[in-house]
C-alpha cells in the first residue's frame, strides 16, 4: 500500500464515517490485503476506484465491515448496568409512570451483546410489570455484518460465560450440541437492529431517555466527537442519561451535558 493509497482510504473513511485511521496504516493494510488480492484487483487504487464507482453501495459496506473494529463482549463495563439498575431506572420509572414508555438507543451495537444485556436488565428490573411498559431498544451500528450476527443472536458458550447464571437460564437457550446458545424470543423482541451511521443527520422522532454510545468515539477525532455530542444532546429527553466507554473522554468545556461520573452524563431537567 503506497502512502498515497493509504491517504485515499483513510480520508474516505474519515469523511464518511468519522473513523480516523490516519495512524493505523499497518492495521488497515493487514485487514484489506487479502480481500483486495482475492478480488483480483491490481492495487489498492484499483480497488478504491471500484468502491467509489459502485453506486449500489455494496462495496462500500464491505469496506466498512472490514475496517471497523467490532470487538465487544457480554458484561463489558458492567458498572454502567449497575448504575442503571440502582439510580437511573428507579428515577425514570417514577417519572414516566403515566406513559410507561422509555426510549433507549444503543448507537454502536456491534454484534448485539450490549443491547441484549440492556434488554435483560430491563426485564429483570421491571419484573411482572414489564408487560405494561414499552422499553424497546433501538440498536444501531454502521457495520452490516456485525448487525447480521446480532440479529441472529447466537453466541458460543465461552461468550455467554460471563453472564449471571439466572440470566443465562432465563434469557438463553442451548442449541443442539450444547456449544452454542441463542437469545430467547422474549429478549430478541425487545431489540430492534438497524444500520445507522452516526455521522448522518439523526432521524429519530422521539427523544431518548437512555443512550449508550460506548467505545466508538475512540475512533473519532476531537471535532467529530464534539459535533456528535451536540447531536446526541439534541435528541435526548431532559433528565436523560448518556453512557460512553469508561476509557473514553469528551472535552468537558464543549459539552452541554452535566457530568455525573466519568463516562456517565445527563441532560439536565428543564433543558430543551
Ligand atoms: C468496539 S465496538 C463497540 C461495541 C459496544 N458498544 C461496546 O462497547 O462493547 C465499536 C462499534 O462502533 C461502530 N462504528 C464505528 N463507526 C461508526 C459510525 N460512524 N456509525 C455507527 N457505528 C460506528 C463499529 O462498527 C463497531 O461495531
Amino acid at each position: 500500500m503506497t502512502e498515497e493509497e493509504f491517504r485515499r482510504i483513510y480520508r474516505f473513511l474519515k469523511a464518511r464515517y468519522g473513523i480516523d485511521m490516519s495512524r493505523k496504516k499497518e492495521i488497515m493494510q493487514g485487514r484489506l490485503e487479502n480481500y483486495v488480492r482475492a478480488g483480483g484487483y491490481q492495487s489498492f487504487s484499483d480497488y478504491m476506484n471500484a468502491v467509489e464507482s459502485d453506486f449500489t453501495g455494496k462495496m462500500e459496506r464491505e469496506l466498512v465491515n472490514i475496517l471497523t473494529t467490532n470487538h465487544t463482549f457480554f458484561m463489558r463495563e458492567f458498572e454502567h448496568f449497575d448504575y442503571l439498575r440502582s439510580k437511573v431506572l428507579p428515577k425514570l420509572k417514577r417519572k414516566e409512570e403515566r406513559k410507561r414508555d422509555l426510549c433507549i438507543w444503543c448507537g454502536a451495537a456491534s454484534t448485539g451483546q450490549e443491547p441484549y444485556m440492556l434488554a435483560m436488565l430491563l426485564k429483570d428490573f421491571f419484573g411482572l410489570e414489564h408487560e405494561k411498559w414499552d422499553t424497546k431498544i433501538l440498536a444501531t451500528d454502521v457495520a452490516v455484518e456485525a448487525l447480521q450476527y446480532a440479529t441472529a443472536g447466537i453466541y458460543d458458550k465461552e461468550q455467554i460465560d460471563p453472564l449471571p447464571e439466572p440470566w443465562k437460564r432465563r434469557f438463553l437457550r442451548p442449541l443442539a450440541g450444547g456449544m452454542q446458545y441463542e437469545i430467547t424470543r422474549e429478549i430478541k423482541d425487545e431489540v430492534l437492529f438497524r444500520q445507522f451511521n452516526l455521522m448522518d443527520v439523526f432521524p429519530f422522532k422521539r427523544k431518548m431517555h437512555i443512550v449508550f454510545l460506548r467505545n466508538v468515539m475512540i475512533y473519532f477525532d476531537k471535532d467529530t466527537k464534539r459535533q456528535l455530542m451536540q447531536k446526541v444532546y439534541d435528541i435526548m429527553e431532559p433528565g436523560g442519561y448518556l453512557f460512553i466507554g469508561r476509557t473514553e473522554t469528551i472535552d468537558r468545556s464543549s459539552t452541554p451535558f452535566e457530568l455525573i461520573q466519568p463516562s456517565i452524563f445527563r441532560k439536565q431537567e428543564g433543558k430543551k
